[in-house]
């Protein structure tokens, strides 16, 4: 999955780069790629032509929507798909949606993405379940949330962690939010390339660029009637059955979520991609990661001044690792890997701060918050983070355990490394091309995330 490239490391060897980083985006699957290229020569307006191309557009989008319903178990029924950019979106555009009001209170989790934690805070109060040292939090928790008063207008939570990997008991989570009568909404970008997405919840949001479709669509699901009402989140043309200057008759769902013209490819990206998870299988996804993401664990935690961030080994996780080497910033512990050893991981706060700062046991941000504000990121507390993807290899989480082991042994770098101040990031002092004048033109930095 995804061509193999060579990368020409600090030390002139050309090694393959190797990504460590399915958690943030995963390159396209060849059946995945393969239908973009079929769909490509067809490519027309959707829902807006009579010609044979539009035709076939329209098919395929649609093909892609009952795909994309029928992958979370929700065809058939009342239930809608509605097809946007990312799980970002998704959550936004629900919480626009829900029509809450600022005295509703949402109750989310501690170990939210930005993404399930930032659209509630622009409508309502929120109400949050805490977590442990370890990341984790159980069903007492949440339940305890759910019955303070006054009762949550919904319960907006992660399927799995994209900092630890961690996943939360959904089933029993909704069954406890429903039991009081309190929707749930599940931000499913980090469990949907994993795993089967739980039944329970009433909306499901995920992205199809980290499900092996990285052509800009993601979906929002959640019951028809959700979407019956109300202003769309977008207004303009698709929406409308009638249009007059003072008046306009709203389509019904989806079309009506879905204003202006529609990313057929990335819909129709997303729907190879939902067929391939099925065909693949998840006990086949499951059997390849939970053997890389052991493996990637354990040798971690066996690495001396290395220190495995959240739930201890014996709780099952997705195959991610979020990880601290002992005196070196996580921003170098990037770049080293990457410069010397052709090694793609991410570091920062992977978009969790809160989460992150749990995990760090850093409560006080006063100082931190001072120096971002003026300007300067070289602080910023955050982590390393490797993950595993479908196609990752044993090869690959070897090749990250060596590295790390030599660099914890304390190799030398072979060049100096300088942090911009403006990105946090670290870049190799060197002209070998791509690292440093590249890197640091493109700004734009990890450790803001
Ligand atoms: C758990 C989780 N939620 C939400 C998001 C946001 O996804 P996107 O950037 O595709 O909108 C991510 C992305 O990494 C994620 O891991």
């Amino acid at each position: 999955m995804g061509a193999a490239t060579e990368v020409e490391c600090l030390d002139g060897t050309v090694r393959l780069a190797r990504d460590l980083d399915a958690a943030a985006s995963t390159p396209a699957a060849a059946p995945v790629a393969a239908a973009v290229t079929e769909l490509l020569p067809m490519y027309s307006s959707v829902h807006r032509g009579a010609g044979f191309k539009s035709r076939a557009s329209t098919a395929a989008f649609e093909t892609a929507r009952r795909r994309i319903l029928a992958h979370v178990g929700r065809e058939g029924g009342d239930d809608t798909a509605i097809i946007c950019r990312n799980t970002t979106e998704a959550l936004n555009h629900l919480a626009f949606r829900l029509r809450l009001e600022p005295d509703d209170v949402v109750c989310t989790t501690v170990v939210e993405h930005h993404a399930n934690l930032l659209p509630w805070a622009r409508y309502a109060r929120r109400r949050y379940v805490e977590c442990g040292t370890d990341g984790m939090f159980d069903v007492d928790d949440v339940v305890a949330a759910l019955c303070a008063q006054p009762v949550p207008r919904l319960l907006a939570i992660t399927g799995a962690s994209n900092v630890t990997g961690w996943m939360p008991p959904v089933d029993a989570i909704c069954d406890a939010a429903h039991d009081r009568g309190v929707p749930v909404v599940l931000d499913a970008a980090q469990l949907a390339p994993h795993r089967l997405v739980p039944r329970g919840p009433d909306f499901v949001a995920w992205s199809g660029h980290k499900m092996y479709a990285p052509f800009g669509a993601g979906a929002l699901i959640g019951p028809r009637g959700a979407f019956a009402e109300g202003e769309p989140f977008l207004m303009g043309g698709g929406a409308v059955e009638l249009v007059d200057l003072d008046e306009v008759l709203w389509a019904p769902p989806p079309e009506r979520e879905e204003a202006g013209s529609p990313n057929v490819v990335g819909a129709v990206a997303l729907g190879a991609a939902v067929e391939e998870m099925a065909r693949v299988g998840w006990a086949a996804v499951d059997a390849h990661e939970a053997a890389l993401g052991d493996r990637l664990r354990s040798g971690l935690a066996g690495i001396e001044r290395v220190t495995l961030l959240g739930p201890p080994p014996e709780i099952p996780t997705l195959a991610v690792a979020s990880f601290l080497v002992d005196g070196m910033p996580h921003g170098l512990v990037a770049a080293r890997l990457a410069c010397e050893y052709g090694i793609g991981v991410r570091h920062g706060c992977f978009c969790a701060h809160p989460y992150l700062m749990r995990l760090l046991g850093c409560r006080d941000m006063a100082g931190t918050r001072a120096r971002v504000l003026s300007g300067d990121r070289s602080a910023i507390p955050g982590a390393v983070r490797a993950s595993v993807g479908l196609g990752s290899t044993v090869t690959d989480v070897d090749a990250l355990l060596d590295a790390l082991r030599q660099l914890t042994a304390g190799t030398e770098a072979p060049v100096p490394y300088r942090q911009d101040p403006l990105s946090g990031d670290f870049f190799a002092d060197t002209s070998v091309p791509g690292w440093w004048s590249a890197g640091s033109a493109a700004g734009g930095g990890c450790a803001q995330g």
